[in-house]
Parts: structure tokens; C-alpha cells; sequence
């Protein structure tokens, strides 16, 4: 009995063993050693050299027009009627970009060249609420610096 088990077992040991060794063998030694060397990164690296290309137009700007400026430009006052100044709609990608009665107020790649941040730094927008703080200008300006991309 307790020598059917011991060989039963060997098996059992040898069929998990093998598939992980083969496995291996097909690993190229630049991808050994990739996957020794280096960790997998767990959250974005930021800094002088970061890519700004993680900053997403859905997921990191919306949202902060959406809270501040959405009001006057594109979205619906407390009476259900929309609003759009100068008729900058920023609800969504398309009308920011197409600008105002006055013109663009995103230049992609130029930061210090948009409208937007100009209004947003000097605090004359949002005309009322809570003005952005600095890290919401930060993500406009890097968003901006990456392209002004729709991603
Ligand atoms: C309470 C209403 C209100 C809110 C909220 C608001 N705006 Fe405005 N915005 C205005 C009005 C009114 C004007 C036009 C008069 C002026 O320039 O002061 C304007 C003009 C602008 C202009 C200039 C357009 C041009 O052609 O001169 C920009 C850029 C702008 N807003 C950006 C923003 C941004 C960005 C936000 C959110 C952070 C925002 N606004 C929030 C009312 C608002």
C-alpha cells in the first residue's frame, strides 16, 4: 500500500514539474534575464523624465471641467438651461478644442501659449466656485505639453 502511494505521488510530482521546466526552456535569455532583473513598475514613474503620455483627456480632465466649468460653458444651469460662454463648450473633446467666439484656447504642445491655463493661473476661471488647485492646473498643463490628445 504505502509503496503504491510513494510511486503514485512521484508521478503526480514529475507531471507538475516537467510543464514548468518546459516553459522555461522557451524563455530566450534576454527574457530571462528581463524577467530577473527587472520588477514590473506599480504605478507610474514621475519626475523630469516621466512621459506625460499617461495623462488621459477622459480620465484626468474631464472630470475637473466637468466639476468647475461645465456650468457656463456646455453644461445645464440650476434652471436645466445650458449655458455656453462665449461659446466655449467644454463638455466634450471637440468643443474645447474648437475654442470660443475668440478662438482656440488649447494650443497643443504649448502649455504657456493656452488660453485655458492663462485663466485658470490668473483665477479669473472659474468666474464662481472653488478656483483649481495647483495639482488639477498641473495635469492641464502636462495633458497640454503631451499633445492635447482625445485618449
Ligand atoms: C460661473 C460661470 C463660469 C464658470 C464656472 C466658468 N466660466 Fe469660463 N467664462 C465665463 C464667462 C461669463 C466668460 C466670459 C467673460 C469673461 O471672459 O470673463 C468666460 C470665459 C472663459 C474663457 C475665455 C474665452 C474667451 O474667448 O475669452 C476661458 C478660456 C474660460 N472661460 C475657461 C473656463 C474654465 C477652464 C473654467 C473651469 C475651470 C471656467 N471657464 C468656468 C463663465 C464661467
Amino acid at each position: 500500500m504505502m509503496r503504491i502511494l510513494g510511486a503514485g505521488t512521484v508521478i503526480t510530482l514529475a507531471m507538475t514539474v516537467v510543464p514548468q521546466l518546459s516553459q522555461t526552456e522557451t524563455l530566450s535569455a534576454a527574457e530571462r534575464s528581463h524577467t530577473t532583473l527587472l520588477p514590473r513598475p506599480t504605478r507610474p514613474i514621475v519626475g523630469p523624465h516621466a512621459q506625460d503620455t499617461t495623462v488621459s483627456f477622459a480620465r484626468d480632465i474631464a472630470p475637473i471641467l466637468e466639476r468647475s466649468c461645465y456650468q457656463c460653458h456646455g453644461g445645464e444651469d440650476e434652471d436645466g438651461l445650458q449655458t455656453v460662454e462665449l461659446e466655449l463648450n467644454m463638455t466634450t473633446y471637440e468643443g474645447l478644442m474648437a475654442g470660443s467666439v475668440d478662438g482656440t484656447v488649447v494650443e497643443p504642445g504649448k502649455p504657456d501659449e493656452s488660453y485655458i491655463i492663462d485663466m485658470v493661473v490668473n483665477g479669473d476661471m472659474p468666474e464662481e466656485g472653488e478656483p483649481l488647485t495647483p495639482e488639477e492646473i498641473d495635469i492641464i498643463r502636462r495633458w497640454i505639453a503631451a499633445g492635447a490628445l482625445n485618449n
